[in-house]
């Protein structure tokens, strides 16, 4: 067994659309990558290796808090030195926190032997997003951890992930300069939701893995709207209606509000359109006078992994 492990962990879209904290799929990239080193010394000790100035407390930071769950439940390992290199910039709305603190859990069993399960390590890694977003939501954690497209069909009583494979897809995301923090668009949100338009959005969502399940791209394009979560968090991003008109006419397939935002994603056949997607939906913010930063990347069928010692 080795002593320490570096781990790649996975940018993630969350929600895809309809599915509120529940649908998610993993990217090629960005990633973190997450160095996990058994210690004889007590507790977890954090070191960013990263511009990002992010908390090292273990009680504050992701990565620490997930190890710290993962710590009560395996005792006799005792404790962990990390140092976390972040791909993802925080606040990007592509699972920038998941990442680290799946990365980090994803490391701490492969040097216990692999003794917890996926559901297990998503189970410790939610308690790192609670602390990131003021909810245990595990939209982007499932799939950081299982790869592919995941739906989380539950996180209470018991956690119950359905793991699924995801057709050929590229993506697009642009990630305008702005912050907006997961805790305040979530705050924007309604408390309850007229029959109606739930009803709409369930048989979006029925929609969507259908079409995820049978490759059928047309399927997938008319199921991504969202009556709910959207129309309340328009306001907190800019420039949304433009990106989709325009990257539709690019030859999307559909997207929306990655995560909730700041960042937009945009599903598409190849890897051309993707890119000329990524263009289009860059202009708007060109145009808007916001920075930006684009990525395209082919849907990810695996998910957080060891690649070296
Ligand atoms: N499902 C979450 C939300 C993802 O939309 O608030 C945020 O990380």
């Amino acid at each position: 067994m080795p002593d320490s492990v570096l781990v790649h962990s996975p940018a993630t879209l969350s929600n895809l659309g309809c599915g509120f904290d529940v649908l998610g799929l993993a990217l090629e990239a960005p990633y973190d990558a997450v160095r996990v080193t058994r210690s004889a010394t007590p507790g977890v000790r954090i070191q960013h290796l990263d511009p990002y100035h992010l908390p090292t407390d273990p009680a504050h930071n992701v990565a620490g808090v997930a190890l710290l769950a993962l710590l009560k439940a395996a005792p006799d390992a005792v404790g962990f030195d990390v140092e976390i290199t972040k791909g993802i910039k925080p606040g990007s709305g592509v699972g920038s926190s998941a990442a680290s603190a799946v990365g980090a859990v994803v490391g701490a069993n492969a040097l216990l032997g692999n003794r917890f399960s996926k559901m297990e390590l998503v189970d410790f890694a939610m308690e790192g997003e609670a602390v990131a977003s003021g909810a245990r939501h595990a939209d982007n954690i499932a799939p950081a951890v299982f790869g592919g497209f995941t739906v989380v069909r539950a996180v209470t009583p018991a956690i119950d992930i359905v793991a699924l494979a995801a057709p050929p897809l590229w993506v697009a995301v642009v990630h305008p300069q702005i912050e907006v923090k997961t805790s305040d668009s979530r705050k924007v949100l309604p408390a309850d939701v007229p029959l109606k338009l739930a009803t709409r959005q369930w048989a979006n969502v029925a929609g969507l893995v259908a079409g995820f399940l049978t490759a059928d791209y047309a399927l997938i394009g008319r199921s991504l709207d969202d009556y709910i979560v959207e129309p309340a968090r328009l306001p907190l991003i800019p420039g949304l209606a433009a990106a989709r008109r325009r990257a539709l006419a690019a030859g999307a397939i559909g997207g929306g509000i990655s995560g909730s935002g700041p960042s937009i994603f945009m599903l598409n056949k190849t890897e051309a359109t993707a890119q000329a997607v990524g263009t289009a939906m860059g202009e708007v913010f060109t145009e808007l006078g916001i920075e930006f930063h684009v990525y395209v990347g082919p849907v990810a069928t695996e998910g957080a992994r060891v690649v070296s010692a």
